[in-house]
């Protein structure tokens, strides 16, 4: 049995801000249970729901040292579905209202966190063949494993991946500060270690001494190798290209199946959704005082309001896209200045905007089976779950062709009769709102529009393939060490 530790700063059902908790939650459910004994670990969050916090067990506790004294580690477990998760407990650090606050304070935490996924595993009796980090906040856990722990043997044989979901979040910090919350030795804060353009960097730290470097979709591995999207760090990739994959994100077929969902108005299916689609868009209508009407396009936004998510687009063309019989359903919170903006459009077209400036895992569930089309033309996207969840929820995605959305939706042509959504290339406001005339256009010839929805929805982007994938890397691994 090979045994990986999965280790990040989200999981669903416990903790999510974005896909990064998604991904975390279903990987684990497709490795093969045969073969695979995979755990996570997350941090004891004040913020997760009680129902999960209650339902934790103690382990045990201990102290460590870290940034200038002994700190509390304690130990929370549970399973859920088969899966061992564990937490880390302290109260100093995981606190407060969301799992992310101020840069400083994050960047402190998390390297409390990497150190302390290390420090656990003797105690939870867990000797894993592979660390499997996820993002920033675990990117010192390579690091700690290479110079801190590994001078112990019990710890010399683990290997580890850093998977990169979003490389604009590296954990950058001033070098002087970080030797002292780390204790690392100036030696480490060199380029080819943690340095990078004379500050820390957690992330570079983990792509410097992890021993696999992944990424979640195969055009963003390309595409980050440039510098445009490669923020300061493309010459790394070409540097460990050898040991560099992508690895296209899926989505839980489970939870996110409009058969069986139990948040929507009406289930449906490839079979049926011709009837019960419409009628998930009426209720949601109606529940968003939008007017019941089955002849305005729909269009849909799920998401963080930040830049990467291309509303920088539509602020530019949403009062002349707002002509149209169109009707937008907004759900998301971010930056302030994208919030305002939603919330003035709603208050001028009550009509034609709903803007719901929070999160709600049961809206997206209804948004979701309810529209006819999703909107997301993002500045970069390294995978990108919304487009997906749309494609199996007969909702057909408008996206920019970058990272995983291109890999994921393909241009409908209409003399074809062949593709699943709508895509255009340059990042270009007019260019996104041709695209969404396009699709209104399409919406008005039924016949096509519900065969496109048809293949959408049986495209297959399940978490199966992609889990053999990292199967497979898994055990590459494990043979080195053999
Ligand atoms: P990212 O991880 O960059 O935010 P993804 O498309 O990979 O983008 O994943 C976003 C996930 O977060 C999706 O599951 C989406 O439904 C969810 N999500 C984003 N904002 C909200 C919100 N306000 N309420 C509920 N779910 C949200
Ligand atoms: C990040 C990316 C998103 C990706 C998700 C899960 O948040 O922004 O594109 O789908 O991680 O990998």
């Amino acid at each position: 049995m090979k045994k990986i530790l999965l280790a990040a700063s989200e999981c669903v059902p416990f903790i999510k801000t974005g896909g990064l908790a998604d991904v975390v939650g279903a990987l684990p459910m497709y490795l093969n249970r045969d073969e695979y004994d995979v755990r996570v670990v997350i941090p004891k969050y004040l913020c997760i729901p009680e129902k999960y916090r209650d339902q934790m067990e103690y382990v045990t506790h201990f102290y460590t040292y870290f940034c200038g004294r002994n700190r509390y580690v304690g130990i929370m477990r549970m399973v859920l579905n088969g899966i061992t998760f564990y937490f880390v407990d302290n109260e100093e650090y995981f606190a407060g209202p969301y799992p992310y606050s101020n840069p400083y304070y994050d960047t402190e935490k998390f390297s409390f966190f990497s150190k302390a996924v290390l420090s656990i595993l003797p105690s939870i009796d867990f000797h894993p063949d592979i660390i499997h980090c996820n993002d920033w906040h675990v990117g010192l856990v390579p690091v700690y494993l290479r110079h801190e722990f590994s001078i112990n043997p019990w710890y010399a044989s683990i290997r580890s991946i850093i998977t990169i979901h979003n490389l604009k979040f590296q954990g950058v910090w001033n070098i002087e500060d970080m030797m002292r919350i780390t204790g690392f030795p100036s030696d480490l804060f060199y380029s080819g270690k943690l340095e990078a353009y004379g500050d820390s960097n957690m992330l570079k730290g983990a792509l410097e001494f992890a021993d696999i470097i992944t990424t979640v979709s195969p055009t963003y591995t390309e595409e980050i190798k440039t510098p445009f999207f490669g923020e300061g760090l493309h010459g790394l990739f070409w540097e460990r290209s050898k040991d560099f994959y992508g690895i296209l994100n899926g989505i839980d077929y489970n939870e996110w199946n409009p058969a069986t969902d139990k948040f929507i108005d009406t289930n449906f299916d490839v079979t049926n959704f011709r009837e019960l689609k419409a009628v998930n868009k009426a209720a949601l209508q109606k529940e968003l005082k939008l007017p019941e009407d089955p002849d305005a396009m729909m269009i849909g936004v799920v998401s963080r309001l930040t830049e990467q998510k291309g509303f920088d687009l539509i602020s530019r063309v949403f009062e002349e896209m707002l002509q149209d019989h169109v009707q937008f359903v907004i759900l998301g919170t971010g930056d302030y200045a994208y919030e305002e903006m939603f919330r003035y459009f709603a208050n001028k077209y009550p009509d034609k905007v709903s803007a719901n400036i929070y999160y709600s895992n049961e809206l997206s569930h209804k948004i979701y089976a309810a529209c006819d089309t999703f909107l997301m033309p993002s500045l970069f996207e390294p995978c990108g779950l919304s487009q997906i969840i749309s494609l199996r929820y007969g909702t057909v995605p408008i996206v920019r062709e970058t990272g995983g959305l291109k890999d994921t939706v393909e241009q409908y042509n209409a003399e074809k009769n062949t593709g699943t959504g709508f895509s255009f290339q340059n990042y270009n406001a007019h260019e996104m709102m041709y695209k969404v005339r396009e699709a209104e256009e399409a919406f008005k010839d039924k016949e096509h529009w519900n065969q496109m929805i048809e293949r959408g929805m049986n495209a297959n982007f399940s978490w199966e393939a992609s889990a053999r994938k990292y199967e497979e890397l898994y055990d590459m691994l494990c043979a080195k060490n053999d």
